[in-house]
């Protein structure tokens, strides 16, 4: 005590005393402030891996940030969900600039995808990927799945044929058949709108419309076909096509047939 209070005059008194109590507040903060969680280290590594893996595959087409090149749309607010749906379906990364780039087999984990998704999420809020109770038609009624039906050929049908078949559109573009879509990608495409699909919005379907949508694509997933082959489920046209072709084939050749063997070839 002696020794602090001989120096207390001393010129460098007030100076020290200062460092000293602002040495004193910041350790006491580092001990009171909140710790990072685990959760969000783990979140801000999952993002690190996504960016990494996006400047390998994504970034020639969409700019290394995501803000787009003449190569490929900004990616900024399009969200997790239209990532999860687009490299969940084969789509991106895409191989080359096409008319449509379509669907193929799938080269990347669920993990790696979500992790892109999670880094693209970062660079700005869209729809996030559904939780399965969002998406999944499990405990619909009979009812509501013929609800769904109607909201179907509402919505959907004028592009993807009346039970999901698919069907062409100008320019050479055509909308995919719904046969073999999983049902959290039925559920990010109504809500993300890729290409040339119009994006519905929670406005204009509410979630449980959707659940009611997803429930009648499945049933018609999985139904029989009563009526025999469907050819390809595409309506008159096919069906138009397969009569032409065995009707009037058939009877050229009876025709034929005919004018060789008939009564007055004789
Ligand atoms: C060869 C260029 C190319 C590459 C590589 C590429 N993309 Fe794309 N991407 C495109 C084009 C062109 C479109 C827009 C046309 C379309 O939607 O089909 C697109 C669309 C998208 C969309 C939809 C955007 C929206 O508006 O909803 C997402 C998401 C996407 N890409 C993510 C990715 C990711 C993630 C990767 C890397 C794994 C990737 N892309 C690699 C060219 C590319
Ligand atoms: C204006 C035409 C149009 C309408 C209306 C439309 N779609 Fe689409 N849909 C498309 C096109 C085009 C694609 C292909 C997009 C692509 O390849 O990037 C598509 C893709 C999809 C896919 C992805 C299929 C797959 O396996 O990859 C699903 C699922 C889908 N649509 C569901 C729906 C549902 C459900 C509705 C009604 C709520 C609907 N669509 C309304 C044009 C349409």
């Amino acid at each position: 005590m002696k020794f602090l209070s001989k120096r207390r005059k001393h010129s460098a008194a007030k100076p020290l005393l200062l460092v000293l109590a602002l040495l004193a507040v910041g350790l006491g903060y580092s001990f009171v402030a909140p710790q990072q969680t685990s959760a969000e280290t783990e979140m801000t590594q999952q993002i690190e891996e996504g960016k990494a893996l996006f400047d390998v595959s994504c970034s020639s087409c969409h700019g290394l940030n995501g803000e787009g090149t003449t190569q490929g749309p900004s990616l900024i607010g399009v969200g997790a969900a239209s990532v999860d749906f687009q490299m969940g379906t084969g789509r991106m990364p895409a191989a080359r600039p096409e008319v449509q780039i379509p669907a193929r087999p799938v080269i990347y984990s669920q993990e790696q995808i979500d992790a892109v998704a999670a880094y693209v999420a970062s660079l700005g809020t869209g729809p996030e990927v559904p939780q399965e109770d969002q998406y999944s038609p499990e405990g619909l009624t009979a009812e509501e799945v013929a609800q769904g039906g109607a909201l179907f050929r509402a919505n959907c049908s004028a592009c993807h044929g009346i039970v999901g078949g698919g069907g062409a559109l100008p320019n050479g573009k055509y909308a995919p058949s719904l046969f073999e879509t999983e049902d959290v990608h039925i559920w990010e495409a109504m809500r993300t709108g890729p290409q040339q699909m119009p994006v519905f919005s929670k406005d204009v379907l509410h979630d449980e419309d959707v659940r009611k949508i997803i429930g009648f694509i499945d049933a018609q997933q999985d139904a029989p076909t009563y009526g025999g082959q469907p050819i390809g489920s595409n309506g008159p046209v096919s069906e138009g096509f397969w009569i032409f072709i065995v009707g009037i084939g058939g009877l050229i050749i009876v025709g034929g047939w005919i004018a060789k063997k008939g009564a007055r070839a004789r």
